[in-house]
């Protein structure tokens, strides 16, 4: 995997957006297939969704021939509720930019029979030619989209109960109240997020630095379920000096070498 390290979460969104851009420009160049793009929400994204709003705006960049599918959605959220993963996206990207609604994929988690709604989403992406690049974050405990400790790291798209910890973490969105989140979600399984051609996760501040170290360094394993990322032949970790604080300094220092030798390339 590849490592960018930026001095803070702006300047790593801003590297994000780019990439995103750069490879959307790339395939349009060489085919007239849409572009399969795997995106996530949470705070970690924000920056990078800001500046593809602004690209998108000024005529830099358009997403009209880009296909979307989000990492998962809460079980029993109203998709109108502010804190539904549909609303944060509206709210944050697609209501911005010039993607056709159709393009649009979330995985529903209101459906009537959920694993069917899981089962329709696996075709869908495959459907669609498989994901080209999948943009995640990553949570304090290593979970990749919903995909919590103890996920297989063969798991598809299905219904997951969130830990403890994920649901104190977002309380910050259901004010303050750990209980008013949704205890369980539909997320992408870790599988499905690693058989995308390129996988890119940010992650950004010191509450996220053990969870990077053990997927960087640590084995891979179920128990931090972004470790997976040591597998992809084109994993990107991207991230600030906060978050990749608690690697050893010769793994940092290795990475600082291989950006300065490699570039973006
Ligand atoms: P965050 O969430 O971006 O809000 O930190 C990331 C995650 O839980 O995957």
């Amino acid at each position: 995997m590849k490592v960018i390290i930026r001095e803070n979460a702006a300047e790593g969104g801003l590297w994000a957006a780019r990439h995103i851009a750069a490879r959307i420009r790339e395939k349009a160049a060489r085919t007239h297939k849409p572009f399969v793009l795997g995106l996530p929400t949470g705070s970690t994204p924000l920056a990078t969704y800001a500046e593809l709003v602004r690209m998108v705006r000024s005529g830099e960049l358009s997403f009209r021939n880009v296909i979307t599918f989000n990492m998962d959605e809460y079980v029993g959220l109203p998709e109108a509720h502010p804190e539904s993963y549909h609303s944060f996206m509206h709210k944050n990207f697609f209501d911005h930019i010039d993607i056709p609604k159709e393009n649009i994929h979330i995985l529903n988690g209101n459906a009537a029979d959920p694993e069917a709604e899981c089962a329709a989403y696996e075709q869908a992406i495959a459907k669609a030619g498989g994901i080209d690049l999948f943009m995640g974050g990553i949570g304090e405990d290593g979970h990749i989209a919903f995909n919590e400790p103890f996920s297989p790291l063969s798991s598809r798209t299905r219904v997951v109960t969130l830990t403890q910890d994920t649901r104190e973490v977002n309380s910050r969105f259901f004010g303050g109240d750990p209980d008013a989140v949704p205890a369980r979600a539909m997320s992408v399984g870790v599988a499905t997020v690693m058989d995308s051609r390129e996988v890119m996760i940010l992650a950004f501040g010191p509450k996220k630095a053990r969870a990077l170290a053990s997927a960087i360094e640590g084995p891979l394993s179920h128990y931090n379920t972004v470790s997976a990322m040591q597998n992809h032949p084109a994993g990107i970790i991207v991230c600030d000096e906060a978050a990749i604080g608690e690697v050893k300094v010769n793994s940092y220092r290795y990475f600082k070498a291989v950006e300065a030798a490699e570039g973006d390339a």
